[in-house]
């Protein structure tokens, strides 16, 4: 979708590329993450407010290191280099970039830095501060008309000016949280030098997306995988605005959906002016789960049973012309650039039918990072149930039910798991702690209630810190809080009789127990 006003981040290869876009965007700017490859004409026909030069693992010396057309510096649009893009910047016009290893101004990790604040990208900030640093070469010689307006101890050249041609670089990243004026640096940069405005906002997508969904789609017709996810869910929302019964969104319920949480997803959108299809295959996914007990298994039936009902459902529509789907930005990143390591570990369940017959796909949300997709759903009114809804696996409560599935032990731990997330909602901890659920254990111990002997099931409950799933601490829950879920499932759950709290991160555990 264009935007009228676009500042460009050209990747490097830098480790967060992604995270200054999303800075950029969180000062209500649109921006795209492009790779330096891109052709200098592709540049120019965006026509960008500003273009911000990533950083990048290695030295602009070294003969496979990325570089760009010198025309990249003739377009009159304002540009700053962060780190590699710094000394890229400096190297392009004619400086000097010297390897630190030589002459020990290597900086890593927190950096006091000294800024001009007469300079626009400073203006307003305190003289001094903390920065993130993390370079080896250091930028030696600068070229003709810059001057340095940032130094710290190691580093005369923090950052630098070419005010005439408003080109600017800094040694450290802005775009991290631990340079403490990171931020307002950035949003100085896009307004006080490019002159941007504040016009990226999720009211202004859902207005713009909605309308260029109805060109696209006209009068054609479109179906969606629901999950119930927020993704899919927003991208349902949307397309539901945009072209009302045109789309019609299957819902497979498999019957290993948390408490309540089919009937919601229903709740949201039967009756919202959309063909919306639940399947409610509940028998038909527990009984070919009957006597498996291996995970890798589990995952592999839920995920070929799910395309089947899929594929079946979508055969009584016929022909479409449209497959929405709810990829996001970060997948079109990682998998688009191909500058960065991809590492994937999980294929969603529900992944594209071979034999769905459709005309093209529909991305309606490819622009839009994870908390913009929540910030959309907010705008077009879905519950926060929905719109801060936590990672769900695909195969469901299959693998948060150890060893074989049974409808009772799904039953307790839909009832035992429905305590555990109401009383964190109650403590005010749901959206501190990124993911959090229990498992039933296949673990049976002899306890006492009342005045019997019983021998029932171990629950165990786990709750993640984390930013990317990949890595994850546990979460410190404070024990008056455990306290309360544990009493309150012994005490309401039957069959189960002892609680214990998963303490350990990932890795070397994972987030899930199979
Ligand atoms: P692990 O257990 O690998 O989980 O640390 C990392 C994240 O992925 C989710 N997960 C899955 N998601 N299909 C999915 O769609 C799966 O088979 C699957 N297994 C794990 C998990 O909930 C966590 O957010």
């Amino acid at each position: 979708m264009a935007q009228a006003q676009t500042v460009l981040v050209i990747d490097f290869g830098g480790q967060y590329n992604q995270l200054i876009a999303r800075r950029v965007r969180e000062h209500n700017v649109y921006c795209e993450v492009i790779s330096y490859k891109t052709p200098i004409s592709q540049i120019r026909a965006i026509n960008p407010k500003g273009i911000i030069f990533t950083g990048g693992p290695k030295s602009v010396y070294l003969d496979d290191s990325p570089r760009m057309d010198k025309e990249i510096f003739e377009l009159g649009v304002p540009i700053l280099g962060i780190c590699y893009g710094a000394q890229f910047l400096v190297y392009g016009l004619g400086g000097e970039i010297g390897a630190a290893s030589a002459e020990a101004a290597a900086e890593f990790g927190r950096t006091d830095c000294e800024f001009d604040t007469t300079a626009p990208i400073f203006k307003g900030l305190k003289k001094k501060s903390v920065v993130w640093m993390s370079h080896n070469d250091y930028i030696k010689k600068l070229p003709d008309g810059f001057k340095a307006i940032a130094h710290s101890a190691k580093c005369p050249f923090g950052a630098i000016e070419n005010s005439a041609k408003k080109f600017y670089g800094t040694q450290f990243h802005p775009e991290v949280n631990h340079t403490e004026q990171g931020f307002d640096m950035l949003g100085n940069f896009l307004f006080n030098v490019c002159g941007c405005k504040r016009d990226w906002t999720m009211e202004s997508y859902a207005e713009t997306a909605t309308k260029q969904l109805r060109e696209k789609i006209g009068d054609g017709k479109a179906l969606l995988a629901l999950s119930g996810g927020v993704d899919s869910s927003v991208a349902c929302k949307l397309l539901a605005n945009a072209i009302g019964s045109q789309l019609t969104c299957i819902f497979v319920d498999h019957g290993l959906m948390r408490k309540n949480e089919g009937d919601e997803v229903e709740a949201a959108f039967a009756g919202s002016g959309v063909n919306f299809v639940r399947v409610n295959a509940g028998e038909r996914f527990l009984s070919k789960l009957k006597g498996v007990v291996e995970p890798e298994q589990k995952r592999k039936i839920i995920g070929e049973e799910f395309i089947r009902v899929f594929e079946q459902e979508a055969k009584k529509i016929g022909k479409v012309d449209y497959l929405v789907q709810g990829t996001i930005y970060p997948d079109v990143i990682e998998s688009g650039l191909g500058d960065a390591d991809v590492i994937k570990s999980h294929h969603n369940v529900g992944g594209l039918p071979a034999y769905v017959d459709f005309k093209e796909i529909v991305e309606p949300l490819r622009l839009l990072f994870k908390d913009e997709v929540r910030a959309l759903g907010a705008a077009l009114g879905l519950s926060d149930k929905l719109v801060w809804r936590q990672p769900f696996p695909g195969p469901g409560l299959a693998i948060r039910i150890i060893g074989e599935i049974t409808p009772d032990k799904v039953k307790v731990l839909q009832d035992a798991d429905a305590i555990f997330r109401e009383e964190i909602a109650n403590a005010k901890l749901d959206r501190d702690i990124n993911q959090y659920f229990a498992v039933l254990t296949n673990m049976r111990s002899v306890g006492v209630m009342g005045d019997g002997r019983t021998y029932d099931y171990t629950l165990a409950l786990r709750g993640v810190t984390t930013t990317d799933f990949m890595t994850a601490d546990f979460s410190r829950i404070p024990y008056d809080v455990l306290e309360k879920v544990s009493n309150r499932i012994v005490n309401e759950v039957k069959h189960i009789n002892r609680i214990v709290y998963d303490i350990t991160s990932k890795p070397p555990a994972t987030i899930e127990w199979e």
